[in-house]
């Protein structure tokens, strides 16, 4: 096998909740990246979903795949799923029926550690879903490398939280969730410049702005392990951001575009509702995510 990278191999070794490497099911994969995020997409049992996108991200950073099948072999079957496979529960609700609850008792971390890790859920499934619905862009190989890195890391963020839910008595799938993540998938299918914008640069760079309080709030409470899994979420979460504004910016760049600008009228169009200060803006700034990009898009600024 190929030397893989440090940081592909951090990624694939450290961190993991104890024993859980070991405790995954065997994978067979299909011979392309596209083929293998298909198949954890279409998964609805979650070890499995988790197996299948570790196997890919080794296999693939091990160049023993290819990025799509022939094309004579794209077969219906492996075409991309509308929806991600999921297990029955968490039953999904508007987001008006999502009950928010005091952090300062058990039961409030417990809810805010299940809606964390169905946002990492989806965060796994979003990944996926932008390598197999655009694998046959002319994009760089560095570019599916750089999404592949961002599946294999929401797979451990969903591990670590629902493993911590374990610990805590609970579990994931115990409370309602809402869908509003994949609705975003869903409203930018159609474009990997829209995805970019929308997805990873609106909605995963909100976690860059609540997560240190975050943090924060469950040391004081003295819950140390959920925060220490917070701070890793943290520390990835600014890679996967840097990841697509570095790739929103190449696009642009393709097609001639201003990026700020394009950016502004991208989310004015696909994303309803003003975004929400306060800003982490030296985090957001240090991936690439500078406040030209976002400023004049909060409720006193929108036009
Ligand atoms: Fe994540
Ligand atoms: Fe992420």
């Amino acid at each position: 096998m190929i030397a893989l990278d440090n940081t592909v191999r951090r990624a694939l070794e450290d961190e993991w909740p104890d024993g859980l490497l070991e405790s995954l099911p065997q994978i067979n994969l299909p011979s392309a990246l596209q083929s293998g995020a298909i198949a954890a997409l279409k998964s609805k049992v979650l070890d499995e979903k988790i197996a299948i996108t570790l196997q890919m991200a080794k296999l693939w950073f091990s160049h023993q795949l290819s990025l799509t099948a022939p094309s004579g072999k794209f077969a219906l079957e492996n075409s991309v799923p509308e929806r991600p496979g999921r297990p029955d529960k968490p039953e999904l609700v508007h987001p008006m029926k999502v009950k928010k609850r005091k952090l300062n008792s058990k039961q409030g971390q417990i809810a805010l550690l299940h809606s964390l890790a169905h946002i990492e859920l989806n965060a796994i499934d979003l990944a996926l879903d932008v390598i197999a619905r655009f694998a046959r862009e002319p994009m760089p190989r560095s570019f599916y490398d750089g999404w592949v890195q961002v599946a294999l890391e929401e797979a451990k963020h969903f591990s670590l939280l629902r493993h911590h839910l374990q610990d805590m008595g609970a579990n994931y799938g115990d409370f309602p969730a809402h869908d509003g993540l994949w609705e975003a998938a869903q409203e930018t299918h159609y474009s990997l410049t829209v995805r970019l914008a929308v997805v990873p640069l609106i909605l995963e760079a909100r976690g860059l702005d609540v997560a240190p309080s975050m943090t924060l709030k469950l040391q004081e409470l003295g819950n140390h392990r959920g925060a220490e899994i917070l701070s890793i979420i943290y520390r990835d979460e600014q890679k996967h951001v840097a990841i697509a504004a570095k790739w929103f910016r190449f696009l642009c760049a393709r097609e001639g575009k201003q990026p700020a600008h394009t950016f502004q009228k991208l989310v004015r169009k696909h994303f309803r509702g003003p975004l929400k200060p306060p800003f982490n803006d030296t985090a957001r700034a240090a991936c690439g995510l500078t406040p030209l990009f976002y400023r004049c898009l909060t409720a006193t600024n929108r036009s």
